[in-house]
C-alpha cells in the first residue's frame, strides 16, 4: 500500500507532503478541509501518478479537457513536476518511487525506484535506464526508449525486480473516482473492464461480474436498501448493456417495481458503484473473474454526495473492510462520526492552504484543539465543533517547515 506521497509543482500541491516525515498513511484515509484547500487536487495527483505509470497521460488530459500547463503550479515559474510515492508491501518491504515529469515532453526525465530490503535501485537518467542490484551487478538498457509518462509504462516489469513490478501494478491499478456522477452512471455501455471515470461503464461492468459476485453485490446492496430484490443487466443489440433494479413494491397485478438505470435514484447508483468495486474477494478467489479489473487503491471525492446520513454507518463499515486502500474526501461530519476514535486519529487528514497558496496536510487529531475535544466528543462532533479556519491557524503554527 501507499504510505506517503509528495509533490512539487503539481497544481496547488507544491512542497506538499502527505505522510512521509511525520506519519505513515493507513489503509483508509479521509481528507477534510475548506473549499479550495486541495482535496480534489490531491486525488487528481494520485491519478496523475497512475496515468504516468500506465503511459496514458495524454488521453487522461484530453478526457479532463486539460492542457499540460494546467498540471503546473500557476504560482511558480518551475516547468517540471516532481513527485515521490512510498509503498510498503508485506513481502517486499519499503519501496520508494521518485520522478521528475516534464509536461512539454509529456514524459518523466528522471525516475528512481529504491528497494530498501536488498538496496537495489532502478534509475532513469539522461534517457538511460539502469538497474543496480544490491549485489553490485548492473544492467543497462539501450538509450533512446520512446515513451510517455513513466518509462516503466513500456517495460515488461514482470521480468524485472519484483519490487519494480509491484510499484507499476499498484499505481496502474489505482482509480480516482473524482468525476463520478449519476448522469454518467445512467448511461448504457458496451465494454466495462472498469466502471469508467465518471461511472459511465457501470452497466457493462456489472454485466461482466461472475454470478457469485452479482449475488454478493445484491446482498451488499440490500444491506443499504432492503427493498431491492434484483439487480439485472442485459445485453442489447450492438453490444450495449442495460442496468435495471427491481424493488419490492407491487402494483395491483402483484408485479414488482422495475426501474431502468436512467430513472434510478442518485444515491443507489453511487452506492452500487462503490460496492461493485469494494466487495471482498469471493471464497477461494485469487484473481477477479475474466477481464474485470478490481483496483488496488480507490479514491472517492465527496463520498457522501447523494447518500443520506442514515446510510453512513453502513457505508463507513463497508469501506473500512474493503480489500483495497481507500482515500475519500468529505464535508460530512456524519461520516467522521462513524469512524472509531483510534481509526479517526490516524485516518482523518486536514488539508489547508498556507500563506503562499500551497496545500499542506496535517493529521486533524494531532492538532491541539481537536485532540483535546476528541476526549469528550465523537470525531464528527469535533469536526462540527471546531472552526476549520481557526484549525488552519493551529496547523500553520505547528508546521515545522514554515519560518
Ligand atoms: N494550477 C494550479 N496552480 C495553483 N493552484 C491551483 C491550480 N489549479 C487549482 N488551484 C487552486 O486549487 C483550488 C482547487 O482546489 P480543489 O478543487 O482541490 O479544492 P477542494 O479542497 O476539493 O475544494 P472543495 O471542497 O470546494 O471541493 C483552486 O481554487 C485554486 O485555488
Ligand atoms: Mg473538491
Amino acid at each position: 500500500m501507499i504510505t506517503s506521497i509528495s509533490f512539487e509543482n503539481f497544481k496547488s500541491l507544491d512542497a506538499f507532503d502527505l505522510g512521509d516525515m511525520h506519519f505513515h498513511l493507513s489503509p483508509f484515509t479521509c481528507l477534510i478541509g475548506l473549499n479550495g484547500s486541495g482535496k480534489t487536487s490531491l486525488l487528481q495527483g494520485f491519478d496523475f501518478c497512475s496515468q504516468l505509470m500506465s503511459g496514458t497521460i495524454e488521453e487522461w488530459l484530453k478526457r479532463r479537457e486539460w492542457k499540460s500547463n494546467d498540471l503546473l503550479n500557476h504560482l511558480s515559474q518551475q516547468r517540471v513536476i516532481y513527485g515521490n510515492v512510498e509503498f510498503y508491501f508485506k513481502n517486499l518491504g519499503e519501496i520508494s518511487w521518485d520522478f521528475a515529469f516534464n509536461p512539454s515532453l509529456m514524459r518523466c526525465t528522471h525516475e528512481d525506484i529504491f528497494m530498501a530490503k536488498d538496496r537495489s535501485q532502478f534509475v532513469l537518467e539522461d534517457g538511460r535506464v539502469s538497474l543496480f542490484f544490491g549485489s553490485g551487478k548492473t544492467y543497462e538498457y539501450p538509450k533512446g526508449l520512446s515513451y510517455k509518462g513513466s518509462v516503466l509504462s513500456i517495460l515488461d516489469t514482470e521480468t524485472l525486480h519484483p519490487a519494480i513490478h509491484a510499484v507499476k501494478t499498484y499505481l496502474s491499478g489505482l482509480r480516482s473516482l473524482d468525476m463520478l456522477t449519476p448522469q454518467a452512471m445512467r448511461r448504457r455501455a458496451k465494454e466495462g473492464e472498469n466502471i469508467g471515470y465518471g461511472g459511465e461503464r457501470l452497466s457493462a461492468y456489472l454485466h461482466g461480474l461472475s454470478k457469485a459476485r452479482k449475488e454478493q453485490l445484491l446482498s451488499a446492496l440490500q444491506g443499504f436498501y432492503p427493498q431491492v430484490e434484483k439487480v439485472e443487466t442485459s445485453a442489447l443489440r450492438a453490444g450495449w448493456k442495460e442496468l435495471k433494479v427491481t424493488e419490492g413494491w407491487r402494483n395491483s397485478k402483484n408485479k414488482p417495481l422495475l426501474t431502468d438505470a436512467r430513472h434510478l435514484n442518485d444515491g443507489m447508483l453511487r452506492i452500487l458503484a462503490i460496492l461493485a468495486q469494494t466487495l471482498p474477494p469471493e471464497n477461494g478467489e485469487k484473481k477477479p473473474s475474466k477481464k474485470q479489473v478490481i483496483p488496488h487503491c480507490l479514491l472517492f471525492d465527496e463520498i457522501e454526495n447523494g447518500i443520506n446520513p442514515e446510510l453512513m454507518p453502513k457505508l463507513v463499515a463497508h469501506l473500512l473492510q474493503a480489500p483495497q486502500q481507500i482515500f475519500v474526501t468529505t464535508h460530512s461530519p456524519s461520516l467522521l462520526n462513524w469512524l472509531p476514535d483510534e481509526i479517526a486519529k490516524e485516518a482523518v487528514i486536514l488539508l489547508y492552504r498556507d500563506s503562499q497558496g500551497g496545500t499542506k496536510a496535517v493529521r486533524f487529531f494531532d492538532l491541539p484543539t481537536p485532540k483535546k475535544r476528541l476526549e469528550l466528543l465523537g470525531p464528527g462532533e469535533v469536526f462540527v465543533d471546531v472552526d476549520l479556519e481557526a484549525m488552519t491557524q493551529e496547523a500553520l503554527a505547528l508546521d515545522p517547515t514554515l519560518p
